[in-house]
This record gives structure tokens, C-alpha cells and sequence, in this order.
């Protein structure tokens, strides 16, 4: 069950950051095809955004809609689309007025009645202690526009004050191998108060495919390449804020731990589904290969408890120093 939202979802679902931009060109046909080849592998969770692409991410889930006859309703499927982001990032621009017109322009590039879920889009921090926000998210259920409300935050600190709020949904958060703050406090809250969790950014951007070397290169599209400091977006977005050198390395003392016929991508995956209260993870796909290699995670047996215990070692070791106080 996704939280509040009353909607059954798989543990595996699809981040749909990859079909709108920031992560070099997928061309249309390409990512229908992901889309549903995930479907078809048991996907039934889709993470997008009004900013992806400006909007190009939900215009294509819009046509997978449209394709599986869906109109005026996502059926089976349940689609998460976060809001905010193509605004100023001030604490003025989250208000009652805006929260219309942004719902309004992605029920129409969904081409839906009434959105699943909308997600504040990692808003600035006075947005969570405002109760007319709040008073305004309510206020779009209560007329029919969205069916539920969440929020996708950065930090731990922000999560705990959004389970807060009682009609909140969904909190959406980085948890993966690399992040492991919000095993402390937020999981255990969210699970509290019945809120769900979405966990983003699993594979770290791709760094816990295990397919990166010192010499790759990403294109100058992708924000692998320019917010690799952070220079466009909040860096925890990237590599979830590893340095990429030590992620190389936590990675490699990471694939021993693998068991055999797994992938270290599934083997992350798996990790992330391990932890009670995750109600669903949403790895990203640039291909539909991707996407099916994601879904198969779900199958997977629970990782052993050493297995477990030599992650949070090497997170440790290595990646703690550089994260744990930032997010
Ligand atoms: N602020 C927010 O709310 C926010 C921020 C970030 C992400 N998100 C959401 O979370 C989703 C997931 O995060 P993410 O996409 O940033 O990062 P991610 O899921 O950690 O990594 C995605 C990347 O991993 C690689 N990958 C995926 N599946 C693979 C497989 N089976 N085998 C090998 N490599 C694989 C691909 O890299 P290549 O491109 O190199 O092939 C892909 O682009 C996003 O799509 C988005 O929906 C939300």
C-alpha cells in the first residue's frame, strides 16, 4: 500500500527523470518502449515531474495512457508527478494559486481527471512549517483535483517535519547504499504514521550499476557531467553527493558481496526493498532493457543479514564522512 494514498503499488516502480531530460536525449519511441516494458514487467508505480523536460516526461506517460485506453484516469497504473520546480525557488511562489495551475497544466500533459499523487518538489524549508500550504493541498483533494498529496524532500530533517502534517500521503527521499540516514529516524516515522515512502535515487545515479569506471565520460547534457558539484542543482541529486572516486571504490568493495546471477544493479535495488517501510523504490531507465533488469529485482530473495551488515561497514568506512551530516 502507497500510504495514505490507499493505492496497492509493487515495491518496484520507474523514475521517469530520464524520459524528460538532464540525463542526455531519449528519443520519444525509445521511451514509450521503457515505459512499457516496465508495465509489462509488473511496474505499477511512475515517478515523473512538471520539470521533466518541461513537462515532456508527463506527455509521454500521457500517450502510454492514451495507448492502453486509459483517459481520463491511470487505471491500474498510479502516477506520481511532483510540482514546483519550474517556478523561483522563494516560499511565496508555493501557494494556492500556483498549486492550481501547475495541477491543471499536468492533468492535462497526463491527460487526466485527477492526479494520483502530487509531490511538493523538494520545496525551500519555511514551505513546510506553512500551514495555508498545507490548508491549500488539502483544499485540491477535497475538490477532486488530486486523489493525494506528498512531498519529495532532501533532507531527513525535512521529511520529519512533513510526516507531521496528517493528511500527508507519501514522503519521497534519496535511500540507497550510499544514504543510509534515513534508516535512523524518517523510515520509522513514516511507518508510524502510516505515511509511504518512495525511495529515489537507488542505483546513485547509476554508480551502483557498477558499469562506471575512472575513465567514463557522460555527456555534457547530463547532469552526471555538470552538477557534479552541485553548479545547477542540489549535488545529494548526483551520485547522491559522493565524491565519484570513492563511489568507485565503495563499489568495488561492494561487488564481492553480490550473489551469483545477480546484478550489483539488482543487488542495490534489493537492498533498498530490504528495508521495512519502503513502499516503493523508483530507479530511473534511459531503455527498456533497464527496465525489465529493475523489475526482476522485486523477485530477488532478501539479502542476508552479514550482507547487510558489511553495506553499512563499507558505508562507514567510506561514504559516511562525506554525507551522513548533509542530508
Ligand atoms: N528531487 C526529486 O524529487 C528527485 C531527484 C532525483 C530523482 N528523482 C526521481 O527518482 C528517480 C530515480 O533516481 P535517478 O534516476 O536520479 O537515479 P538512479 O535511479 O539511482 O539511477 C538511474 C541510472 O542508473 C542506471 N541504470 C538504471 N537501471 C540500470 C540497470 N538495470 N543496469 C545498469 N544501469 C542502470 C542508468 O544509468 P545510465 O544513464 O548511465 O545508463 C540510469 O540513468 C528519477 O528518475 C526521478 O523520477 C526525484
Amino acid at each position: 500500500m502507497l500510504g495514505r494514498t490507499g493505492r496497492k503499488v509493487g515495491v518496484i516502480g520507474l523514475g521517469a527523470w530520464q524520459l524528460g531530460g538532464d540525463w542526455g536525449q531519449v528519443d520519444e519511441r525509445d521511451a514509450l518502449n521503457t515505459l512499457s516494458t516496465a508495465l509489462e514487467s509488473g511496474v505499477n508505480f511512475i515517478d515523473t515531474a512538471d520539470e521533466y523536460g518541461d513537462g515532456r516526461s508527463e506527455r509521454i506517460i500521457g500517450a502510454l495512457l492514451r495507448s492502453h485506453g486509459q483517459t481520463g484516469h491511470t487505471g491500474e497504473l498510479t502516477v506520481g508527478t511532483k510540482m514546483g520546480r519550474r517556478a523561483a525557488q522563494i516560499p511565496e511562489n508555493y501557494n494556492a494559486a500556483n498549486f492550481r495551475a501547475w495541477t491543471d497544466r499536468s492533468r492535462r500533459n497526463l491527460g487526466v481527471e485527477r492526479l494520483d499523487l502530487v509531490q511538493l518538489h523538494c520545496p525551500p524549508d519555511p514551505v513546510y512549517a506553512s500551514d495555508e500550504v498545507f490548508d491549500a493541498l488539502d483544499a485540491l483533494v477535497e475538490d477532486g483535483t488530486v486523489a493525494a498529496y506528498g512531498v519529495s524532500v532532501r533532507t531527513c530533517e525535512q521529511a520529519l517535519t512533513a510526516i507531521r502534517r496528517p493528511h500527508l500521503a507519501t514522503i519521497q527521499i534519496v535511500l540507497n547504499a550510499f544514504r543510509l540516514k534515513p534508516l535512523e529516524q524518517v523510515l520509522p516515522a513514516a511507518a508510524k504514521a502510516g505515511v509511504g515512502v518512495i525511495a529515489r535515487v537507488p542505483l546513485a545515479s547509476g554508480l551502483l550499476s557498477g558499469r562506471y569506471t575512472a575513465k567514463t565520460v557522460f555527456g555534457a547534457d547530463d547532469h552526471r557531467t555538470y552538477n557534479r558539484r552541485g553548479e545547477s542543482f542540489d549535488v545529494g541529486e548526483t551520485f547522491s553527493g559522493v565524491d565519484y572516486a570513492t563511489g568507485l571504490e565503495a563499489v568495488e568493495r561492494l561487488r564481492p558481496l553480490v550473489p551469483e546471477g545477480v546484478t550489483l544493479a539488482q543487488f542495490a535495488l534489493r537492498w533498498v526493498i530490504d528495508q521495512e517501510a519502503v513502499s516503493v523504490v523508483i530507479p530511473g531507465a534511459r531503455n527498456a532493457e533497464q527496465a525489465r533488469a529493475n523489475a526482476s529485482a522485486a523477485a530477488l530473495a532478501p539479502l542476508a543479514p552479514d550482507t547487510h551488515r558489511a553495506v553499512r561497514d563499507i558505508y562507514d568506512e567510506l561514504i559516511r564522512p562525506q554525507v551522513h551530516h548533509q542530508w
